[in-house]
This record gives C-alpha cells, sequence and structure tokens, in this order.
C-alpha cells in the first residue's frame, strides 16, 4: 500500500501530470490518418519513442500511460520504451481496458470490456515495469441517456478494475468519461458528471477500492461541442470544480483530467483557471491525449526528419499544462515556443 500510496502522490507531483499516450490501435490509426502518417508498427514505434526521449520531459511529465503494443516495444537502439521512460524519470502506465461496446438492451449506450483474465494480465504487465493502470468508460449524453443503468454498469466494471489493480500493486487511474459530444447546455454535462461520479464513488467503496492509492481522471464540465451557447474558461472551471466538490472524496490524491477533445489551448487554460482558484482537497492536474501530443503528431507527419520538431512541439505543451498545474500559465508562454 505504501508503494502505492507514494506512486499514487509521485503522478500528480507538482507541476506535473500524465501523457496518455495509449491510443489503441483504432484510435492512433485514426490520429496517424490525420496527418497523412502511414498506420504500421514501425511507424508507431518510433512516433512513440521520439515522444519518449524528448530531452526535459520530466519536468513537467511524471507519467505516461502505454498501449498494449507500446509496452513491448524498444527504442532503435534496443532498448526497451518502458526502460527509455524509466531513464528519463518516468513512471510506466498501461491501458488494460478492451474498449467500450454496445451495451445489450440499451440502444446508443456502451460498456467497458476487458475483466476477463485481467488479473493475470496486470500480473504481467507489472513484470513489464508498469506501476499504474487506466480503465475508461465512456458515457453518451442523448435524449434519454445515460441511463442510470448505465452508469451503474459502469461504475461497477471500473471499480473491479480498480480493486484488481491495487491487488496486483498497481494504482488505477479510474476515468468515467462523459463525453462532450452533443448540444446539450453546460448544466447538463454537469448534472450527468455528478450522477456519474457519485455512483463511481458508491462503486468503489463497495469494493474496498483504497482512495489514497487510485487517481481519478473525469472529463471537465463543458458546453456540449455543438451547443449554440459556449461558456467562457472561468464558468467551466467553476462547474468543473462545484462537481468535483460535490462527489469525490479529499482521500483521493489527485484528479487528472482528460482533454475530450477540446483544443490544446483551451483545455490548458480550463486546468489553469482551476488551479488560480485556490487550495482544493485534491491535485488538480492532466492526463492528455490529444491536447498533449495534436501540435508534435501534425509537425512529425510520419517523417523521420520531423522528429525533432516534433519534440519541440511536445515539450511546448507539456511545459504549458505543468504551468498550468501550478496557475501560472498565461498566453505570452504560448509564444515562448522553444
Ligand atoms: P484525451 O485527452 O485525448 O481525451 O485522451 C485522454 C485519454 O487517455 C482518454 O482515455
Amino acid at each position: 500500500m505504501d508503494e502505492m500510496d507514494s506512486t499514487a502522490r509521485a503522478l500528480v507531483a507538482r507541476g506535473k501530470g500524465i501523457l496518455a499516450a495509449d491510443e489503441s490501435s483504432g484510435t492512433i490509426e485514426k490520429r496517424f490518418k490525420s496527418v497523412g502518417a502511414v498506420c504500421r508498427e514501425e511507424n508507431r514505434r518510433a512516433y512513440r519513442e521520439l515522444l519518449f526521449t524528448t530531452a526535459g520531459l520530466s519536468a513537467f511529465i511524471s507519467g505516461v500511460i502505454l498501449f498494449d503494443e507500446t509496452i513491448r516495444q524498444k527504442a532503435a537502439d534496443g532498448t526497451s520504451l518502458v526502460e527509455v521512460l524509466h531513464r528519463q524519470g518516468i513512471i510506466t502506465g498501461i491501458k488494460v481496458d478492451k474498449g467500450a461496446k454496445g451495451l445489450a438492451g440499451f440502444a446508443g449506450e456502451k460498456i467497458t470490456e476487458g475483466l476477463d483474465e485481467l488479473r493475470e494480465r496486470l500480473g504481467e504487465y507489472r513484470k513489464l515495469g508498469a506501476r499504474f493502470t487506466k480503465w475508461r468508460a465512456v458515457i453518451a449524453i442523448g435524449p434519454g441517456t445515460p441511463t442510470d443503468f448505465c452508469l451503474l454498469a459502469n461504475a461497477h466494471a471500473l471499480s473491479r478494475f480498480a480493486a484488481l489493480s491495487q491487488e496486483a500493486g498497481l494504482v488505477p487511474i479510474v476515468e468515467p468519461e462523459v463525453l462532450m459530444d452533443g448540444d446539450h447546455p453546460i448544466e447538463r454535462h454537469g448534472e450527468v458528471t455528478q450522477r456519474a461520479l457519485r455512483l463511481v464513488f458508491d462503486e468503489l467503496a463497495g469494493h474496498r477500492v483504497r482512495l489514497e492509492a487510485m487517481l481519478l481522471k473525469p472529463n471537465m464540465v463543458v458546453s456540449g461541442q455543438n451547443c449554440p451557447q459556449q461558456v467562457g474558461v472561468a464558468t467551466a472551471a467553476d462547474a468543473t470544480l462545484c462537481c468535483m466538490k460535490r462527489t469525490v472524496p479529499a482521500a483521493v490524491p489527485g484528479l487528472v483530467f482528460l482533454s475530450g477533445g477540446q483544443s490544446d489551448v483551451r483545455a490548458t487554460e480550463h486546468l489553469n483557471a482551476m488551479n488560480q482558484r485556490g487550495a482544493a482537497p485534491w491535485e488538480l492536474s492532466f492526463s492528455f491525449g490529444r491536447a498533449l501530443q495534436a501540435p508534435a503528431l501534425k509537425a512529425w507527419g510520419g517523417l523521420a526528419a520531423n522528429a525533432a520538431a516534433a519534440q519541440r512541439e511536445l515539450i511546448h505543451r507539456a511545459r504549458c499544462n505543468g504551468a498550468a498545474r501550478l496557475g501560472e500559465y498565461s498566453e505570452r508562454l504560448e509564444t515562448l515556443k522553444p
């Protein structure tokens, strides 16, 4: 327990957050296609290697979440990518869910799969060097959805995952993502997020999950992507904090927000605004995928010759988010790209 508690705290160390680089095969294919990169194993390996070898990354990045393929891959010089991260002083994590599938009987709703044989897979991941895990539930807002049944089924699966992770000595990152897709106003996003989180923490308690040895990866509370009324940064930051304070016990060491399709700068602005509000019961940090990688991926475009340019983009976003962790981000920082 001591080791897990300190890993959880190290992941939300001052000024640092997590790089989510755990895109599944389907997702990474989409991302690569969007920048014209060919999605074959060597390219995925080369791309992840360039991210992880970025000089100075550990000043802002405490941990990286990997996908199953990546945790088994090696850098060009034969060093395992896990070792590359370890030498940087970065903790390795692993996505262990097997994706969100249709929830039978509930049109338009999803349940995350991956509990079968999970105990055995966790043991293997720990041997491969992982110290934390991630499981993502996907909740969509629609007319009449999400149902309580869908929220409960996902909260239950998240909690079984969390309990099994802790049994294996791995810190679980519990991610119930309420999507921002849709034209709903921010109030509806807040209401659904609140319902989802209440059920998640009820189930976590039922499963005897140790809150000190886990992290929550929530969505920020924002206006639906197609909502005609888009609220400003301060309103979203306040709505998010209000929702978290009502639902997340103070024993949880940190909230590591996902970016969920917000622009990279907007995600940073939201995180910064929350940290500027002053003392919260938990560290307010990030576990961004797109909001950290999008500019780097674009600069790379599948070409080895662009690796250095891509690394400059990654370290820039990492630095901006590191500053947002402290409430010290500003527009000026955006102009100081190396
Ligand atoms: P985004 O920040 O791109 O939403 O990705 C975070 C993540 O890991 C989703 O599971």
